[in-house]
């Protein structure tokens, strides 16, 4: 199995948009796997996780900008490479944030997607889709944009409709986590009871915590690691 940063070393990633950065986790790994990057710029509709960007990359040519992804303000054709990982099944309108990335990538660019999928999981990743599924449905609740991870092959209906010269997709397990070494369950646990109590009173609430028990039950019985991803790599 090629990993992302075999498949990006000796690229130069020149002037790069991270699309639904966050806390810039991924920035971090593009860093890594370029042979050089000059700039980057990290994006995303929030600036919640911008702190902690901007402390992971102080002094850094990286940016962060509050922007939303379905309405770029950067001229066409104005980065070497577009990137976004763990951000699609964030989005609203996922066709529409596809294209502003196109549209600001130059033509031979680089594009780099990373996605977690629902099917074809092992179970203990099936505990990931269901806890996932679980605090999308609170960030609804609450007014973030979060939906159910897609499936391998719309993420992949995604990127064919994108018409890119060419691109090819790889599975990436994220296998020396904590997490998929089975040692946060207390830890998800007290997350989830924190995020439940953000929507205490709320209709669906005694619905969400019986959810909530059963994961719970999983959780302990079966384990949890982290839901297989797609690793597409493909040029403008
Ligand atoms: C799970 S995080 C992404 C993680 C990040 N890429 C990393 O490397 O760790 C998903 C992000 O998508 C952002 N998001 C959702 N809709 C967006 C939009 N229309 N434009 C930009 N960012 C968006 C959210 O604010 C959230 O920070």
């Amino acid at each position: 199995m090629t990993t992302l940063r075999e498949r990006l070393s000796g690229m130069s990633g020149g002037r790069v948009l991270d699309v639904a950065t966050e806390g810039g986790r991924f920035i971090d790994q593009l860093k890594g796997a370029f042979g050089d990057i000059d700039e980057v710029v990290g994006i995303d509709i929030s600036d919640k996780g911008f702190d902690e960007a901007r402390k992971r990359f102080e002094g850094d040519s990286v940016r962060f900008v509050v922007m939303d992804a379905a309405d770029l303000e950067y001229p066409d054709e104005s980065f070497d490479a577009v990137t976004m990982a763990a951000g699609m099944h964030h989005l609203d309108d996922v066709p529409a944030v596809l294209s502003q990335m196109m549209r600001v990538l130059k033509p031979g660019g680089t594009f780099v997607l990373r996605e977690m999928y629902r099917d074809d999981q092992n179970e203990k990743q099936k505990t990931d889709v269901l806890q996932h599924d679980w605090y999308a449905k609170i960030d609804r609740m609450l007014g973030l944009p979060h939906h159910p991870t897609l499936t391998r092959q719309k993420i992949i209906d995604y990127v064919k409709a994108l018409g890119l010269s060419r691109y090819e997709s790889q599975k990436h397990l994220c296998e020396d986590c904590p997490r998929s070494k089975g040692e946060t369950i207390d830890k998800e646990i007290s997350e989830m009871n924190e995020h439940i109590a953000k929507v205490k009173g709320h209709p669906q609430y005694d619905q969400l915590m019986a959810e909530r028990d059963r994961i719970v039950v999983r959780l302990r019985a079966v384990g949890i690691s982290c839901q297989a991803a797609l690793d597409i790599v493909g040029v403008k």
